[in-house]
């Protein structure tokens, strides 16, 4: 059995009357990227905040334990093993982004030298060699954003936590990002992410929780969330409404768009069923004019799990 680097039962906070966690399991295996997911409010930057001794826990909740230290009694040791990048930019504009790495090496009690050499490799690894003299203020989005982050890994810790680390970032920066994510794991680092954009989720994380109403609406990885949800399909497109109408009468079980002449078939994507479908439309010499076949991706888990309760969606029972 692999070590946990984070582990927490029953994680509680409240403000005032308002229940923002009720309840939170988590395990996240050391070595791993863990996913949060959920809309704006759902307590994500909450969560990390706990788990990262920036704020307390209620006390009513079970035993939390972040680098295999117990958080409550010992946060000092919990600090010394974790690096958080928060949603909001820990950067500081007056100074420039070495004299930004330089702090958090005074702040990791790192021997001058030894600050020096750090500073320069990580400005190296997030190609911010050049930028380092001038201050951080004239950075752009993607570059306080690497800063950020090289700003974290200035005490070489185990874990980190990254709150939201792409949000407003373009879609290279966005890849760029995600391949040192990953170099992070392949040294062995732990990454507890929280993100909006599940596709972020499916890139990087091997286990995803779907936080909503305070708890873990669902939790899995991205193909067991998928599995949840029902919502493969084919859909059919014709120009012919003498075809369309031809398919509607020869395909079972098919939802009809008169408007647009599209045919939506409960499909799985396979092979098997793909062809049993063009099959029947062979048989009966009807041609469609765009064939598309959609698998459910994490979007569709998303909006399933944490929408209004209107919509009809799987109760968190069976997505369990
Ligand atoms: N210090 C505070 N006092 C009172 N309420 C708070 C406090 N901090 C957070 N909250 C509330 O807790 C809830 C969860 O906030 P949190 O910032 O954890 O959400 P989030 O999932 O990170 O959202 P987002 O996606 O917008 O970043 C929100 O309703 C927020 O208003
Ligand atoms: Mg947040």
């Amino acid at each position: 059995m692999t070590d946990l680097a984070i582990a927490a039962n029953g994680l509680r906070k409240s403000y005032g009357d308002k229940t923002v966690l009720d309840g939170v399991d988590l395990a996240v295996p050391e070595g791993t990227v863990f996913s949060l997911l959920g809309p704006n409010g759902a307590g994500k930057t909450t969560a990390v905040k706990i788990l990262s001794t920036l704020i307390s826990p209620d006390p009513a909740g079970g035993e939390i334990r972040v680098g295999g230290h117990d958080l409550a009694a010992d946060p000092q040791a919990v600090r010394a093993a974790i690096g958080v990048t928060g949603q909001f930019s820990a950067v500081d504009g007056l100074i420039t982004g070495e004299e930004n790495m330089l702090l958090m090496a005074d702040l990791h009690h790192l021997p001058r030298r030894e600050g020096r050499r750090v500073a320069a490799e990580l400005l190296e690894r997030f190609d911010l060699t050049d930028a380092a003299q001038k201050p951080a203020s004239t950075y752009s989005g993607g570059m306080k954003r690497r800063l950020d982050i090289a700003m974290t890994l200035v005490g070489d810790p185990r874990i980190i936590f990254l709150d939201e680390p792409t949000t407003g970032l373009d879609p290279r920066a966005r890849h760029n990002m995600w391949q040192i994510i990953r170099q992070l794991v392949t040294g062995g680092v732990t990454v507890f992410l929280t993100t909006q954009y599940l596709e972020e989720a499916d890139e990087l994380a091997d286990r995803i929780a779907v936080l909503h109403d305070g708890t873990i609406a669902a939790e899995g990885s991205a193909d067991e969330l998928k599995r949840l949800i029902p919502g493969g399909h084919v859909r059919l497109r014709f120009t012919d409404p003498a075809a369309y109408h031809n398919a509607a009468a020869t395909l079972h079980d098919v939802t009809r768009h008169d408007e647009t002449l599209a045919l939506q078939l409960p499909s799985d994507g396979s092979q098997r069923q793909l062809r049993a479908i063009l099959d029947r439309l062979d048989t009966a010499g009807i041609e469609a004019d765009e064939l598309t076949v959609h698998t459910p991706d994490l979007d569709d888990v998303f909006f399933a799990l944490t929408g209004p309760a209107d919509l009809p969606h799987q109760s968190k029972e069976t997505a369990r």
